[in-house]
């Protein structure tokens, strides 16, 4: 068949020009419905069309077709892709999928050769060549996305190196810290994040493309020349396997799975600390809402629909691994539904780091109230049993309980342990001397945490250029 048509039937239906050969009747309105991906595959038209030409100039180069017919093929789907990028290509539900609605388009704009672009090929081999090739794309993406959000979590650090906050645990003030080595808590996750990315990169960048229907081709093709000009770093070696592949979608979405739920960690501590209650941040005007009763709210909804996207991430993944579970080998049309999860990933995952990015970078911290926050809670405790092990080299277990009598005294007096007076602390502890006013304080308390990984100012500002040379 020369013409792109579909064939006219004679109850009126058409079939399929691409395989309707042994059809007498066209499918249904519905069959058509739930059969076509063009919808939503049309996104992989630049991958098809790359993968195309890289088969064609390998199908010529083997002696399979023309090098006329190559070059034609070439030619047509460069304009093929112009007109799409214009917005001028018609997408027709008939012929199912992008790969379908190219190849009609290519045999309408250049006759027979179209024909043979399909030769020791199927679509099988072709969609999973395109998907992995968009999904590097999405993983690419996806790492310099990171990389932005931990260039503005490292500024932030780095201008808060020295800023006390209480740090918590059973989200009860537990220990001074530094906002800077707090923010970079965040880089770390994010770097691991970034290093599944990398990890996942190079397990899927074996090429599907010659792997044809399932069982591999009996035409002398090469599959190392198409797997090079398509950037992968070899063929996949077994084709039954390529074609039925989809763990690299499930990897980049189990990678961005686990980086949302990073997010989504950090988003709730925005939103925490951006209430009355905390105070300890204020996003810019860009980046907050106003309610439309409250005149003198500022909502942090970016924070919050950070954190609900971590749901739809996950809830992608979920639905692609339930998709693939059971299915046996080789190709099933379930794998169609493995695109829109993909796609719907990559356009969450963007969006929610340029968020993230956009609120850390004008995020305005209050030290003041941070440091005074610090403090609160006998925060310094831990520094008044050390101090009693270092200086009067008490067994730790005893100074938890000679600090422990001196928090006891503190709350009964409604105090901070730095305003109990010396006689109140020799009382307990006939040892403790007035040195031990040295550790009590906020200040001294981070500074004097400098073991490797520690809170302390000087760790911070090292841990900052570390972190700087390492992922930026
Ligand atoms: N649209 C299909 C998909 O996305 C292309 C592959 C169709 N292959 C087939 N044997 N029907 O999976």
């Amino acid at each position: 068949m020369t013409d792109k048509k579909n064939e006219q039937k004679p109850d009126g239906t058409q079939t399929s020009a691409m395989w309707g050969g042994r059809f007498s009747a066209g499918p249904s309105a519905v069959m058509e419905a739930i059969n076509a991906s063009i919808g939503f595959d049309k996104k992989l038209y630049r991958q098809d069309i790359q993968g195309s030409q890289a088969h064609a100039r390998m199908l010529a180069d083997q002696g399979i077709i023309t090098s006329d017919d190559a070059d034609a093929i070439i030619k047509g789907l460069d304009d093929i892709k112009a007109e799409i990028e214009a917005g001028t290509f018609e997408f027709s539900a008939a012929l199912e999928d992008i790969h379908m609605n190219v190849e009609a388009a290519l045999r309408a704009r250049i006759g027979d050769a179209a024909g043979r672009l399909h030769t020791a090929r199927s679509r099988n081999d072709q969609v999973a060549t395109d998907l992995k090739l968009w999904v590097r794309d999405a993983l690419d993406g996806l790492d310099r996305d990171l990389q932005a959000l931990q260039t503005a979590l490292i500024e932030q650090a780095e201008k808060h190196a020295a800023s006390a906050m209480p740090g918590f645990t059973h989200m009860q003030t537990a220990q001074p810290v530094t906002l800077g080595h707090h923010l970079l808590a965040y880089v770390e996750m994010l770097g691991r994040d970034r290093s599944r990315v990398t990890d996942a990169r190079a397990r899927m960048n074996e090429s599907p493309l010659g792997a044809a229907a399932l069982a591999g081709t009996s035409f002398p093709i090469d599959r190392e020349k198409t797997a090079a000009a398509l950037g992968f770093d070899r063929p996949a070696a077994n084709s039954l396997d390529a074609v039925s592949d989809r763990d690299f979608a499930m990897e980049y979405m189990s990678a961005a799975a686990i980086c949302a739920v990073h997010l989504s960690r950090l988003a709730e501590e925005i939103v925490l600390w951006c209430s009355d209650q905390f105070g300890y941040v204020r996003l810019a005007d860009e980046f907050s809402t106003g309610s439309s009763i409250m005149p003198q709210k500022r909502n942090p909804d970016a924070a919050e629909l950070v954190r609900a996207k971590a749901g739809r991430v996950i809830g992608m993944l979920n639905a692609l691994m339930i998709v693939m579970k059971g299915l046996p080998m080789t190709y099933g049309k379930d794998m169609q539904d493995d695109k829109e999860p993909v796609f719907e990933v990559a356009d969450t995952m963007a969006l929610s780091l340029a968020a993230m990015t956009g609120m850390i970078e004008g995020a305005i911290f209050n030290a003041e109230r941070m440091k005074a926050d610090a403090g609160k809670g006998f925060s310094t405790a831990t520094d008044l049993a050390d101090w009693l092990v270092r200086t009067l080299s008490m067994p730790f277990r005893d100074a938890h309980h000679v600090t422990g009598a001196l928090v006891k005294m503190a709350e009964d007096k409604g105090c901070g342990l730095e305003d109990l007076s010396l006689a109140d602390m020799q009382s307990v502890e006939a040892g403790i001397t007035d040195a031990v006013f040295g550790v009590l304080g906020v200040d001294n308390s981070v500074a004097s945490r400098k073991s490797y990984g520690g809170t302390a100012p000087d760790n911070v500002a090292a841990q900052v250029a570390a972190a700087r040379k390492r992922w930026l």
